[in-house]
């Protein structure tokens, strides 16, 4: 019988973003993305946040021991016009914030999280320059406002996602698929992304800013075969490297090009990490619009209930030793992990298998600080709208009646050990018991 402990002051929390929990977001891209039926469901109602419902959801995640909370706000409520700001509005965000200190949670406030106003996205969005000062004008009105809740700021929600599913792959708006477009987008954000660090600092120099980076380890299908491992590489640099290197050297590099963008440089004060699962490359003919890559899991993998995700904790150890080995010292927050599992059968394990994997990155020392489980309560998800079940909370849409899962549970003893037991393993996963705790 043992614990795998945490350092103390770990955060511990879940994460959210507006448009997935609010519900009623009519005024952003991805409404009307959802209205034209680009979507399998649409967002309607969510999870009634706007409604006030987060005030049940903040006690759930009170009661279940967490000590911090990532959210977003919605841009298209606080700045519903180019010359017009919804004080309400932001007034609302500073109550919900309220309310998590009151609960004892630390917020953390994404800025931008795959929304933005229609008046944005009608005016060619992330495509040209000229969106930097208009993100920069929305973030210092914001942080302004809600300065005195929240010190940690996450910038912008997983770049390379919003760009590649929104320009490449087309799954996201505008449908577009031109990797150089996508890279242009990613580009314009690193440049919004360094004019709000440094706009955030000015107005509240205490603050921690970074952004939340989506990152996907990969392996070749077929290591002895030299294309497969080509494409690895090219997949690898276009997915992760981006807003790393831009980070790192002040040039974005693309396989497509590299953008000198020496402002960004040095622009964050730890690292957000979103993790989900590890792909497989191999060569394929046929793509040439995703550069001749095709992105699969091994066959035999540990799949989720849609095969969108395979469970594999040893990615999200790679994850966490690319992070430090990349910036030495910067200190890392895991922003995002989690599995759509409406039956709760691979949710406990998943989670307990990934923690013992961070739990072991800590060990070396690794300056891992807070891990945000994706996600509190089942939320609208994207384009795969509610075929998608995240939360540790299930949802049903219809009469806003929230069930809890058992993996609920187990997260609520983690959170409250600051750990993970042997005895929380044999409870909740016993399947994976001897694995994380060989006897
Ligand atoms: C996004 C979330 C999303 C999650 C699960 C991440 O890429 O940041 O908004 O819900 O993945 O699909």
């Amino acid at each position: 019988m043992t614990t795998f402990h945490f350092p103390k002051g770990f955060l511990w929390g879940t994460a959210t973003a507006a448009h997935q929990v609010e519900g009623n977001n009519t005024n952003n891209q991805w409404w009307k993305w959802e209205q034209e039926g680009h979507t399998n469901g649409k967002s309607g109602l969510a999870c009634d946040w706007w409604g006030g419902r987060w005030r049940e959801d903040f006690d759930r995640a009170a009661e279940g021991g967490q000590n911090a909370h990532r959210l977003s706000v919605e841009w298209s409520r606080i700045q519903p016009a180019p010359d017009r700001w919804d004080e309400d509005a932001l007034e609302r965000y500073r109550v919900m914030l309220r309310g998590l200190k009151e609960r004892g949670l630390t917020p953390m406030v994404t800025l931008h999280h795959f929304t933005e106003p229609l008046w944005v996205s009608e005016n060619s969005g992330w495509e040209t320059e000229a969106i930097v000062p208009l993100f920069e004008k929305f973030v210092r009105k914001t942080v302004d406002a809600l300065k005195e809740y929240c010190s940690l700021w996450c910038t912008i929600n997983e770049p390379n996602v919003y760009a590649l599913s929104g320009y490449a792959n087309g799954a996201f708006p505008p449908g577009v698929n031109e990797i150089k477009r996508a890279v242009q987008v990613e580009a314009n954000m690193l440049r919004a992304h360094a004019a709000a660090y440094r706009a955030i600092h000015q107005i509240q120099p205490e603050a921690r800013v970074g952004y939340a980076l989506h990152y996907r380890p990969m392996v070749a299908k077929r290591n002895w075969n030299p294309l497969d491992r080509l494409m690895r590489s090219v997949r690898y640099s276009g997915i992760n490297m981006a807003f790393p290197s831009g980070i790192s050297t002040g040039v974005l590099k693309s396989p497509v090009g590299n953008v000198s963008i020496p402002e960004a440089k040095g622009t964050q004060d730890y690292l957000g990490i979103n993790y989900y699962s590890q792909d497989t490359i191999s060569f394929n003919p046929f793509k040439p619009k995703e550069l001749f890559t095709h992105s699969g899991f091994p066959a035999d993998a540990d799949f989720s209930e849609n095969n969108f995700i395979a469970n594999i904790p040893e990615g999200f150890f790679d994850t966490l030793k690319w992070a430090v080995r990349t910036y030495p010292n910067l200190p890392i927050l895991v922003t995002e992990n989690g599995v759509e599992d409406s039956t709760d059968h691979l949710r406990p394990r998943f989670m307990a298998e990934h923690i013992h994997q961070m739990w072991r990155g800590v060990n070396f020392n690794w300056p891992i600080k807070g891990y945000f489980h994706w996600s509190l309560v089942d939320n609208f998800e994207w384009e795969r709208g509610w075929t998608q079940r995240f939360g540790l909370w299930a949802l049903d849409t219809e009469s806003q009646k929230r069930t809890k899962r058992p993996s609920a549970d187990l997260y609520a003893a983690i959170c409250h050990e600051n750990g993970l037991s042997s005895e929380m393993a044999q409870k909740y996963c016993p399947e994976v018991f001897e694995k994380l705790f060989p006897s």
